[in-house]
């Protein structure tokens, strides 16, 4: 299965979101990846429902939603409602992950833990059959145009063997720093989708570069 890739709109114009969803909805793009930050969980606020809503209306792609905000749980059905197709939460801001996961699979999405670059794989391990998908941050989630950190192929090869081991069919999505510099070694390292917001949308052509990091 070829690479796939989730443009993060975080990086997107907002003032032409029309525009911008226009371009993915043309574009290789396999997902659009919608980054949800509370200001608590994370040191930066985004966008929230009304915004995803009216994403929903015109994109043609499913929406990879990102949670970045505590007491996930509260708002599973109303992501749902918005549109969300996949719906991760960090392992480190839920008390009661097995009942997350649970709660959002019931609801009609697929489910993804997301794990910040401090928390360690082997976390994973009662978890992860509960899963659809892990998504490893690759940078401090909160703020798009940061710089790859090095050991998360460490952690994404870590993750692909314990997948493999566990003879699971869970995807590994790599989130933070993304870009043709590095992309090739995360996908060697296991990666089966890349995130990538900076790299595409501040790109002279964003189209060209979401069919670049595919290849
Ligand atoms: C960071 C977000 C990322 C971010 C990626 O907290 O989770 O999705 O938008 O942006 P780049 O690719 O610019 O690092
Ligand atoms: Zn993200």
């Amino acid at each position: 299965m070829s690479t796939r890739i989730a443009p993060s709109l975080l990086s997107a114009d907002f003032l032409n979101l029309t525009d911008e969803i226009e371009m993915l909805n043309q574009s290789e793009a396999d997902w659009i990846h919608l980054d949800i930050m509370d200001g608590v969980f994370v040191p930066n606020i985004s966008f929230g429902f009304p915004v995803v809503s009216a994403i929903n209306r015109i994109a043609t792609k499913p929406l990879d939603v990102h949670l970045m905000i505590i007491n996930p749980d509260r708002y599973i059905q109303e992501f749902k409602d918005a549109g969300a197709a996949i719906l991760s939460v960090h392992i480190e801001a839920c008390q009661h992950l097995h009942r997350s996961l649970e709660s959002i699979r019931k609801a009609g999405m697929k489910a993804g833990i997301v794990l910040n670059p401090h928390t360690v794989v082997d976390s994973l391990n009662d978890s992860i059959n509960e899963a659809d998908m892990v998504l490893i941050m690759s940078v401090n989630p909160g703020f798009g145009g940061q710089k790859f950190i090095e050991n998360t192929l460490n952690k994404i090869a870590r993750l692909k063997e314990m997948i493999l081991k566990k003879n699971l069919s869970t995807l590994i999505e790599v989130d933070g720093g993304i870009d043709i510099s590095n992309a090739k070694r995360v996908i060697a390292a296991g990666a089966d989708i890349l995130v990538a917001g900076n790299a595409i949308f501040k790109a002279d052509n964003p189209s060209e570069m979401i069919k670049l990091l595919k290849s």
